[in-house]
């Protein structure tokens, strides 16, 4: 039996992965299109969450800035509920076979796949792609050895990675037909409400840690006035029809999925309830915060203990290797290099 069969043999759940980035302050964003099922998918599958600091690299930043952000990030996760008794936690340079991987599989990913990815162009639209540094262009390779060595079956995450997921599928897919059943393909597990939360000032963009305004994003530490004020004076639509179409009334739109996620609704069942932005961004406002209050409280404690927080994450990497680690071993072999004796 092949490594891939053993490890199917050996694992009763099926197994979940899924990754964020350090950089700027989580947003809601983050927590509606992804965090929020990691901490439900916890308890049904075999589940990794990993801190991808080594993506953040593929842009400029602050080096101590980024190593408190990622700690925050680390604190964040447990406040938003994930238990490191039940999923593992950990930062992706912790874990070396990560980066290991990557290069394996970037000898198997072609330039010309890695070009029509659309974050890629989006991303060095301004600046121009001779300035852009060469981790943003190899970026979703490096996304799909976070993925494939876990042989995760489902990655939940929002909707603007779908791109990303379908190259881990090819990369992985391709690394099977020419060097044996290594990889389990993964599927992309996205959110039917909240997939794609909107910029509050440009409801025509995603919300985004980079590219929003403060006033477009609700980050998930934003104090409950700062979030009322925010997002009552969201961008609305010209007309004042209160109806669920994201193409044609994108502003409106994105609030009633808000309030949906916030409430346990649906756009369509709270669009009938109103005729008025106004009663709509007011309700909006209050279940947005009433949403985040459990996790801003539990933050607070939380981040009271940096060391904590530390070994959480130190114990989450141990875990991790003790899957990747064999996985890496397996592809390199397969591909022809000599194992260490
Ligand atoms: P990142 O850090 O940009 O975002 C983390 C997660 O949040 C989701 N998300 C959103 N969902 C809804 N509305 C939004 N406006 C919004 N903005 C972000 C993202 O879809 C994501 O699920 N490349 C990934 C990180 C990554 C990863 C992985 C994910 C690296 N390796 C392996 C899954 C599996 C990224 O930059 O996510």
């Amino acid at each position: 039996m092949g490594d891939r069969g053993l490890a199917h043999t050996m694992r009763l759940m099926t197994r979940v992965l899924s990754g964020i980035q350090p950089t700027g302050d989580l947003h809601l964003g983050n927590f509606v299109g992804a965090v929020r099922h990691w901490a439900s998918d916890q308890h049904q599958h075999d589940s990794y969450y990993c801190i991808v600091d080594l993506h953040a690299l593929t842009l400029e930043q602050d080096p101590a800035e980024l190593r408190a952000k990622t700690l925050q990030v680390g604190a964040l996760l447990l406040a938003a509920g994930l238990d490191p008794d039940v999923c593992t936690i950990f930062v992706q340079s912790h874990v070396p076979a990560h980066p290991q991987l990557s290069w394996l599989l970037e000898c198997v990913a072609s330039f010309g796949e890695l070009r029509r990815m659309t974050q890629f162009k989006d991303k060095t639209a301004k600046g121009g792609e001779g300035a852009a540094r060469a981790g943003l262009f190899t970026y979703p390779v490096l996304m799909a050895a976070d993925i494939l060595l876990y042989h995760a079956d489902r990655v939940p995450v929002g909707d603007d990675q779908r791109q990303h997921l379908e190259l881990a599928r090819d990369i992985g897919e391709r690394f099977n037909s020419r060097y044996g059943e290594i990889f389990t393909i993964p599927q992309a597990a996205i959110p039917k409400v909240g997939a794609r939360v909107m910029d509050l000032q440009d409801p025509t963009i995603k919300m985004s840690k980079s590219r929003s305004s403060p006033q477009g994003k609700v980050s998930l530490l934003d104090p409950p006035e700062v979030i009322t004020r925010k997002i009552k004076r969201a961008v609305t639509d010209v007309d004042s029809e209160v109806r669920y179409d994201p193409k044609a009334k994108p502003g409106v739109s994105n609030l009633l999925e808000l309030l949906a996620v916030a409430t346990d609704s649906t756009p369509k069942e709270l669009a009938a309830k109103y005729d008025q932005y106004g009663p709509l961004k007011n309700d909006a406002a209050a279940a947005v915060v009433e949403f985040l209050r459990p996790l801003q409280t539990a933050y607070a404690d939380i981040i009271a203990d940096p060391a904590g927080v530390t070994k959480v994450l130190a114990a989450g990497a141990d875990k991790a290797e003790s899957v990747a680690n064999p996985t890496l071993a397996a592809a390199a072999l397969a591909m022809g290099l000599l194992p260490r004796s």
